[in-house]
């Protein structure tokens, strides 16, 4: 298992292009089961779970071809073979789920194993369950497997979101493009990967309003044809990186960042002392002089403050002056970087859903170990403001998640590293 080596190398200067999203990547590709004609993705990341998407994509019988290093993703679902979405592919990401609502809708059934994914608490999928149930999908649930089963096709629908959920939204949102009738999906996510697959599925034909709100509403369509469509830019890679000068101190211009995409963070940034402004080709986020201040931060759904970015903004935390708060209100158990943080030197109390964070004047390197995606990367940007050596083991966490780290951190000044089988 590959590990990185981090040495804290004082402020951190230049530019960092920032890539498509993940999250949005990740729905947008089971888009392509809903039509016979081809998809095109551009901007797409290159990452692990791309990889895993991929082949479960394949395994259905899919054609995926990955063209300009695989920032571009050619996809075609004209010739199905196989509605199963096995075990084996899909415990490797939660993500998988996002395969049921298209095959249903497209075909009428589908069987799709319950999925694995990041140990950051329970994470059900009932909320996806519910909806395509309201759409008239009959659902069983056998060996852990959902069978599922639509014999006239999806039917419009209302569906009442009790708690908002991206995925659970954009599993709706995707099936009711070719349901019967009008579906209105409330309390849906409003998160940017939602509006980014909205707008994907427009190119396709569909009818839709309201994504960005939380209500939606779907006018369903008989087919839906090819288009192609550049992913949006990850927020979350890109508020990652904006906290690295934060932290170290320097300049750096995040390119392709946008305001809109993490507004709650930057006004959380601009609390700590962090200036952030916006430049023609993305975000410069500079820490010049001064020290970080403590800010209390409550993550929640989009435009909240966002959960991916809790275990990074902790990272900041640890050297900030005062006392701080962090309540995490998405997921339990997501706090596992606290432990590794305390390893370095952090004073971290953490109480159920909330971690009191008091600043330190400096971390110290340690060995360290990634417990999940974004606790990893926390570890990193502990690791670039401590003293000493810092070796985060586990990193294929990070891989699902960041593509190129250690290079892109290379070329702004960090002294990071990574080493093959320790
Ligand atoms: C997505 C992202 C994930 C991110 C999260 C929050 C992808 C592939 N994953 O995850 O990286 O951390 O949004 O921004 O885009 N819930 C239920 N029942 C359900 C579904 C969810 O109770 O059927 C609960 C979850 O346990 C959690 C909350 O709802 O407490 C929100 O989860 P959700 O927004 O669905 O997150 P994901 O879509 O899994």
């Amino acid at each position: 298992m590959d590990s990185i080596i981090v040495t804290g190398n004082g402020p951190l200067n230049g530019q960092i292009p920032i890539a498509g999203a993940k999250n949005a990547c990740l729905t947008l590709m089971p888009a392509t089961l809903l039509s016979d004609e081809p998809l095109t993705l551009t901007n797409a990341p290159r990452l692990s779970d791309i990889k895993t998407m991929t082949e479960l994509l394949r395994s259905l019988g899919a054609e995926v071809t990955q063209l300009q290093d695989g920032q571009v993703l050619v996809m075609s679902s004209h010739a199905l073979n196989n509605h199963v979405a096995d075990y084996d592919i899909v415990r490797k990401m939660r993500a998988s789920i996002l395969v049921l609502g298209p095959m249903l809708a497209r075909d009428g059934h589908a069987v799709v194993s319950l999925p694995g994914g990041c140990a950051i608490g329970a994470r059900p999928v009932d909320l996806h369950l519910k909806a395509l149930e309201a759409m008239g999908a009959e659902l069983e649930l056998k060996e852990g497997y959902v069978h599922a089963k639509a014999p006239g096709g999806l039917k419009g629908g209302n569906v009442d979101f009790p708690l908002v959920s991206v995925g659970a939204t954009e599993n709706a949102l995707m099936a009711a493009t070719l349901a019967k009738g009008t579906t209105v999906l409330n309390n849906a996510a409003r998160e940017p990967e939602i509006v980014d697959l909205a707008d994907c599925l427009r190119r396709m034909g569909a009818q839709i309003d309201g994504d960005g709100t939380s209500t939606i509403t779907i006018q369903g369509v008989d087919r839906l044809n090819g288009a192609t469509h550049p992913v949006v830019t990850d927020r979350i890679e890109l508020g990652t990186y904006m906290l690295a000068p934060a932290i170290c101190g320097g300049e750096l211009e995040c390119l392709g960042g946008r305001i809109d995409l993490v507004g709650a963070f930057c006004e959380k940034l601009d609390a700590a002392g962090i200036s952030v402004e916006e430049t023609k080709t993305g975000l410069k986020v500079a820490r010049k002089n001064g020290h970080v201040r403590a800010v209390d931060v409550t993550t929640e759904p989009f435009p909240g403050f966002p959960t991916d970015l809790q275990a990074q903004m902790m990272a900041l935390m640890c050297t900030a002056q005062g006392t701080s708060v962090l309540e995490e209100k998405i997921f339990e158990n997501r706090f596992m970087h606290a432990p590794e943080l305390i390893r370095m030197g952090a004073k971290i109390d953490v109480h159920g859903g909330t971690a009191t964070v008091t600043g330190v004047e400096r971390l110290k390197g340690a060995p360290v170990m990634a417990t999940d995606l974004r606790a990893s990367v926390s570890l990193i940007l502990a690791g670039l403001a401590a003293e000493g050596e810092t070796i985060v083991s586990r990193v294929y966490h990070l891989d699902r998640g960041y593509e190129h780290v250690v290079r892109k951190l290379e070329s702004v000044g960090a002294r990071i590293e990574r080493i093959s089988g320790q």
